[in-house]
């Protein structure tokens, strides 16, 4: 396998690092919704603990695909693919990986504000705080965290979608292309590379 992008695939670097992102920011959203209704006893803490640490382990894996990115290129659209589908597609990419940096930022940002008694980094390190205690920028943080999460659930969806379109009903390789080679074959041979 390439770990480089080439013209036509993304390499196993940005394969790895997509799927990665893509479970852990769901697992890690599903985890947030369902704690704030837990009982707030230190039996618990550890959910809180655990969210926020694998939020942070994002932080550091989308800045190292953004830098990955910039390193390694990406490859062209698939033949084929009409010009404007292309600029809906990296607008859509470009919000992607606003709303995933900005929703650990903004869940940091909360709770630094907050107040709260530092925590360690899956017990091993302690995170430092972005702020001081402030009621009205934890307020401010928090709904932002909650809101940005929303927006990034439409927009995947939205985005999951339209790789389903083109693998399904266009049948190209653009699923195909961010897959290991032996999951799924390209529905034509265009990715023969
Ligand atoms: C990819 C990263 C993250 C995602 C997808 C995410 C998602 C969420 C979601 C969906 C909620 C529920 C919102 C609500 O209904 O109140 C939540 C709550 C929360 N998040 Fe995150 N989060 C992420 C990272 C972080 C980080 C890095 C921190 C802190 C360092 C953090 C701190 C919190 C806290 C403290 C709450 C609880 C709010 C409450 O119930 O009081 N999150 N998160
Ligand atoms: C939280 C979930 C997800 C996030 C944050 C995410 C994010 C992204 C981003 C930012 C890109 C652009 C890569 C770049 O240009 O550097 C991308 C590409 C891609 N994603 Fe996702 N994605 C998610 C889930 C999914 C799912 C569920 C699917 C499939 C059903 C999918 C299929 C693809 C494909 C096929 C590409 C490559 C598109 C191309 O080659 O033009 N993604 N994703």
């Amino acid at each position: 396998m390439n770990l480089k992008n080439t013209a036509d695939r993304w390499g196993g670097v940005s394969q790895f690092l997509h799927w990665t992102i893509a479970v852990l920011i769901l697992t890690i959203g599903a985890v947030g919704l369902v704690m704030g209704e837990l009982p707030r006893t230190p039996k618990y803490f550890w959910v809180y603990t655990a969210h926020k640490s694998l939020g942070l382990t994002v932080l550091a894996l989308v800045l190292a695909r953004i830098g990955w990115r910039l390193y390694a290129g990406a490859p062209k659209p698939v033949p084929g693919t009409p010009r404007w589908q292309a600029w809906m597609a990296s607008a859509t990419h470009g919000a992607i990986y606003l709303l995933i940096l900005a929703m650990p930022l903004s869940g940091w940002l909360y709770d630094s504000a907050s107040g709260l008694r530092p925590f360690r980094w899956f017990g091993l390190a302690e995170v430092p705080k972005l702020a001081a205690p402030d009621e009205a920028l934890a307020s401010t943080a928090h709904s932002t965290h909650e809101w940005l999460f929303w927006l990034l659930i439409a927009l995947v969806l939205a985005h999951a979608g339209a790789a389903l379109h083109h693998h399904f009903v266009q049948r190209d390789a653009t699923l195909a292309r961010m897959l290991p080679r032996r999951w799924i074959s390209p529905p034509r041979n265009e990715d023969s590379a």
